[in-house]
């Protein structure tokens, strides 16, 4: 193993940057077999500054390999979040005949006009690559939206809308989104808005929007992510979601309620890749605005996600979205450390020491609980550092607890025990782990409740232990662990 990507902390399974800091994923697409990951990066430090597009590319969604930086910035600004589009038609024309156009639409952000306190800072601008997203290049009449007077006016997410053969762009403004028109990706026109104060949660401005159709045979809903920050439900940084109907030219939600994509505090401005066909296929950034330029990490700061899978689940006469880790992540699955049937648990079952099993301490974790019952899941070190992730029985509510996980101090609100409501009321339960050297992502119900968050032990989390609540024992349908590679050396 070489030096890179073994630091302490390193994601082994999560794209990171090789070095300095990286928030959101941009320009999601896919292109000639090829899936790129572009993202929010400053090159030139470990923390926030002068915002570039980063860039990655993978074949499977699985192993990633960075490329050279895709986009600098320019006279109009720092290049702020944005998506990408395969211009399958040339509908803009900027195509030389022959070849195929990936375009990148993102936000031009003027630091100078923000010193000055001027409200036009952020305008929305794009770029070519006719060199299968090698290199780019930027339209010379760009901005091709300008700034309406809206302080926070930023990245745009489009798609084609082919009932009516134009591209559809949602913007995040201030506490709304604003939805665009346009034939060619040049000229846009404003359709409508959504949001307002009256609609979902508020406690920051909203980013980062998605707008896509999911097609079920048993349910079929427009869905709109929305991030948050701050306003989480466990604190700063937060994506919600709203479920409804879009006629290209309006949304409009099946309700008011807030609904959470993720309801840890590691899961922020998440979109989905274009050009994937029927597949809603997710990635978010793994950190939080409280703390993301604070935590204990070098030479980089800041990974992703796994990509996710969503679809829709109705549960209590609602539809909900549900999200999955992607099938292509078994691919990394290296041993199956455990493997039990109708197992009960009368206080604690210890089920992997990975140093004594010599694996790479890289976990997947799937569980079924005929009845539901309490139950946690103990990854700890001899330090008795701990990240704890459960379900209380009472309160109806599961949780990741990381108060006592290790380095804790680089941000007072970091020492936290998250939770989320279940939403399901089967009576049955179940759920998968992913674990990687400082995460957890949690999906229970099928991806009902999901929920992320980091950790920062001072010596690897190598056991692996299952406990009863209270006084009952556990009944535990089944238990599977695996040992997972890493992907990144
Ligand atoms: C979300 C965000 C976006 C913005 C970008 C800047 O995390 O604040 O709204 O475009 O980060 O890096």
């Amino acid at each position: 193993s070489s030096k890179l990507y073994s630091e302490p902390y390193r994601p082994q399974f999560h794209f990171s940057p090789k070095a300095n800091w990286m928030n959101d994923p941009n320009g999601l697409v896919f292109h000639n077999g090829t899936y790129h990951m572009f993202f929010q990066h400053n090159p030139t430090g470990i923390g926030f500054g002068p915002m570039h597009w980063g860039h990655a590319t993978s074949q499977d969604l699985v192993h990633w390999e960075e490329q050279p930086l895709a986009l600098f910035p320019d006279p109009l600004g720092h290049i702020f979040s944005g998506s990408a589009v395969v211009d399958i038609n040339n509908t803009s024309g900027l195509a030389p005949a022959g070849l195929t156009a990936i375009i990148a639409i993102y936000t031009s952000h003027n630091p100078e006009f923000a010193a000055q306190n001027r409200t036009d800072v952020e305008r929305q601008s794009i770029a070519f690559s006719v060199d299968n997203g090698k290199t780019f290049v930027k339209y010379e009449k760009n901005p091709v939206l300008p700034n309406p007077g809206i302080r926070d006016f930023r990245d745009p997410k489009v798609f084609w809308y082919a009932l009516q053969e134009k591209w559809v762009m949602a913007l995040a403004a201030q506490d709304r989104i604003h939805f665009y028109s346009s034939k060619n990706l040049l000229q846009w026109e404003k359709e409508s808005e959504f949001g307002g104060p009256s609609i979902g949660a508020h406690g920051g401005v909203w980013e980062c929007p998605d707008l896509f159709l999911i097609e079920q045979k048993d349910i079929s809903k427009w869905v709109l992510l929305v991030s948050i920050n701050p306003g989480g439900p466990n604190g700063g940084s937060a994506t919600q979601y709203f479920t409804g109907a879009f006629d290209g030219k309006t949304f409009t939600a099946d309700s008011k309620d807030i609904n959470w994509v993720d309801y840890g505090t590691d899961n922020y401005a998440g979109v989905t890749w274009s050009n994937v066909g029927d597949r809603h296929l997710f990635l978010g950034w793994m950190s939080n605005w409280n703390y993301g330029q604070s935590v204990p990490t070098e030479p980089w700061r800041g990974a992703m996600t796994v990509p996710r899978d969503l679809s829709l689940k109705v549960a209590n006469e609602n539809a909900y979205l549900v999200s999955q880790p992607i099938p292509e992540l078994n691919s990394l699955i290296e041993a199956e450390l455990v493997s039990l049937n109708e197992t009960t648990v009368k206080g604690e079952l210890k089920l992997v020491d990975t140093k004594r099993e010599n694996s790479t301490g890289l976990l997947m974790v799937n569980f079924e609980l005929a009845e539901v019952a309490e139950w946690s899941f103990v990854l700890e070190n001899d330090l008795g550092e701990q990240v704890v992730v459960g379900y209380e029985a009472s309160s109806r509510q599961l949780y990741v607890d990381r108060s006592s996980s290790g380095k804790l101090d680089f941000e007072i609100q970091f020492a936290d025990k998250m939770k989320a409501p279940r939403i399901s009321q089967d009576g049955s339960m179940d759920v998968t782990l992913l674990i990687d050297v400082a995460s957890i992502e949690m999906f229970a119900d099928g991806g009902l409740t999901c929920m992320t968050a980091i950790f920062f032990p001072h010596k690897p989390l190598n056991l692996l232990s299952v406990r009863s609540g209270g006084v009952g024992s556990l009944v535990l349908g089944s238990v599977r662990v695996w040992s997972l590679n890493s992907t990144v050396w």
